[in-house]
């Protein structure tokens, strides 16, 4: 079956102080053999990070990259640099660099292909806003932001993607989705990929992200089509995420 991925994006948060923490408290527990757990830390923390962890089961993730495989691009960063930095995941189209960066579904899209191309595996991230869910559009602009990128692979590129739903509404406010209205949209998620391939949709991870604590963890991750998590602030706390991580199993 599907395997719990939970995944703390720190987004521009942290230090070496923090990825120490997180090395050293990693290599002293033993986490769930059933649960994949990474950390998508900045840039600049990768490769201390993907040492301070390396004897942990712990993997190392970015948070986005440039769909330029090099060249004149100030202040980017290639796939292949974040590869070569330890990187084994990217998060792709996370809300904050679509509504913050511009990043639209082509954006997107690029990214995603840029990853693939490098063995990165993207973590691409869907939502709505809280105007389109009050106007009964949250299916219509998650699954379109999905399609957008779903449409233009091939079944091998598909395959290897992890989707993340974060309703915007959720991320960074303390209020999270209900585990009803989280596993709803991410029925709908797991029912449009079924369009593509049914073998697709049975193994696809779908992560649920936004608000995700060790106290709503548990109830979230029971639901029959959440896989796990993107946990934003509460993955900055090592004994809190470590929580999470251990719900999961
Ligand atoms: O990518 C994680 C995210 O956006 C959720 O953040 O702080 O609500 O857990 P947070």
């Amino acid at each position: 079956m599907r395997m719990p991925l939970i995944a703390g994006n720190w987004k521009m948060n942290g230090s070496l102080a923090l990825v120490e923490e997180f090395g050293r408290a990693f290599t002293d527990v033993s986490l769930p053999v059933n649960v994949e757990v990474a950390v998508m830390v900045p840039f600049p923390f990768l490769e201390s990070a993907g040492r301070a962890l390396g004897e942990t089961a712990v993997t190392v993730g970015a948070q986005t990259l440039s769909d330029q495989p090099s060249g004149a691009f100030t202040g980017e960063v290639s796939a292949t640099m974040l590869r070569e930095c330890g990187a084994r995941l990217v998060l792709v189209g996370h809300s904050e660099r679509r509504s913050l960066f511009g990043e639209d579904d082509a954006a997107v899209l690029s990214r995603v292909k840029a990853a693939l191309l490098e063995g990165l595996t993207p973590v691409l991230c869907v939502g709505e806003t809280l105007e389109e869910r009050e106007a009964q559009r949250t299916e219509a602009v998650v699954l379109g932001q999905l399609e957008a990128v779903f449409d233009a692979l091939d079944e091998g590129q598909r395959s290897r993607l992890v989707v993340a739903y974060e309703p915007v509404w959720a991320i960074g406010t303390g209020r999270t989705a209900t585990p009803d209205q989280a596993q709803s949209v991410h029925a709908a998620v797991r029912g449009r990929l079924t369009r593509y391939d049914e073998a697709l949709a049975a193994g696809m991870r779908l992560l649920y992200g936004g608000s995700m604590k060790a106290d709503n963890a548990a109830e979230l991750l029971a639901q029959p089509d959440i896989d796990g998590g993107l946990v934003g602030g509460a993955s900055l706390k090592v004994d809190d995420f470590l929580a999470i991580c251990q719900s999961a199993g």
